[in-house]
């Protein structure tokens, strides 16, 4: 059975990747999990210099989910390359950076920093953080802050560029093009949904940042759709997530086409989801005669006749 998938130069041995916030920096979990069987790991968002991030509370849970403002805390791309890269490659973790900037000039400064260093298989570009002022998401509402940011970072590096798109946007298909256009490898959706929690007691926000991204199986439905509507705007890979807690949740991602997964919040609930989900994945693969995970890539069938026979 073939497992691997393609993103731009880059191949992953399986459609797994640990989502960028939700697997530290990958060292953390490497007493629980064998790095090296994920397809990839997603750092946390990389500024140039550390960051603090919000003060807390910076999460609560909500239905099938949780909101988050972390505020990008993080230990800066330096510090990581110098501190947590040496044990990432000798776990023979395949490593994406998500790399942030509060102006275009960082995006590229962060990108230069990380290609350089040895054992970065790619660069997520993060243009879709909810929860920061500046940069972020200012750029990943904008399409021409989307197209620049990305054929700047293009010209910055040799490693594929994988912009991480926000679904807080009307068409987020435009988006994903205008990153194709720029030159991207691949794309990244969706990041987390602008959403806020009151406590009506003392009617206070839940978190100190008032609002938050809402992630976990409450976006799940919304993800798949966006994945769904970017498959059929562009030709460069998918990498789809949002609210992933199984295999049957991942194949819907595969199946509206997405090229590999990303698992974040339920990784939260159970860290030893990894194998199951890929043990899911091989197991419908057999029942369905799937011999390369590929061939399910956008495979849905919408046409009406099939309707009538199920
Ligand atoms: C606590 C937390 C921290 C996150 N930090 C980042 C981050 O640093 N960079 C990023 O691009 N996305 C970040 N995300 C978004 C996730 O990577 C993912 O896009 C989102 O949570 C949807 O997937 P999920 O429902 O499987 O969690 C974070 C999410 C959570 C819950």
């Amino acid at each position: 059975m073939d497992l691997s998938v393609r993103i731009g130069s880059l191949t992953l041995k399986n459609p797994l990747v640990a989502a960028s916030g939700c697997f530290g920096y990958g060292v953390e979990y490497a007493e629980v999990v064998d790095l090296s069987t994920l397809g990839a790991i997603v750092s946390k968002g990389l500024f140039l210099e550390p960051r603090e991030g919000h003060p807390s509370p910076r999460i609560v849970e909500t239905p099938a989910g949780m909101l988050n403002a972390i505020g990008l805390q993080g230990i800066g791309a330096r510090r990581f390359v110098d501190e947590k890269l040496p044990e990432l490659r000798a776990r023979g973790a395949t490593v994406i950076v998500n790399v942030c900037g509060t102006t275009l000039d960082e995006y590229v400064e962060v990108s230069r920093v990380v290609s350089d260093a040895e054992g970065v298989a790619a660069i997520e570009l993060n243009i879709s953080c909810p929860n920061i002022k500046e940069g972020g998401i200012q750029f990943g509402c904008s399409l021409n802050g989307t197209f620049d940011v990305v054929s700047a970072v293009r010209k910055a590096t040799r490693l594929p560029v994988v912009p991480k798109l926000t679904p807080n946007v009307t068409d987020v298909a435009s988006f994903a093009h205008a990153a194709e256009d720029a030159g991207a490898d691949a794309v990244s959706l969706v990041n987390t949904f602008l959403a806020m929690v009151i406590d009506v007691e003392s009617r206070r926000p839940k978190i100190s940042n008032v609002v938050g991204g809402l992630s976990g199986p409450a976006i799940r439905p919304i993800a798949v759709r966006m994945v769904w509507e970017c498959r059929q705007t562009v030709k460069i890979p998918i990498l789809g997530m949002g609210g992933i807690a199984d295999a049957r949740d991942a194949l819907e991602f595969l199946i509206a086409g997405a090229n590999a997964v990303q698992i974040g919040t339920a990784n939260f609930v159970d860290p030893f989801i990894w194998g199951k989900v890929l043990d899911g994945i091989t197991d419908y693969m057999e029942r369905h005669g799937v011999a390369r995970v590929a061939d399910l890539v956008g495979s849905l069938d919408t046409r009406e006749e099939a309707a009538d026979l199920t």
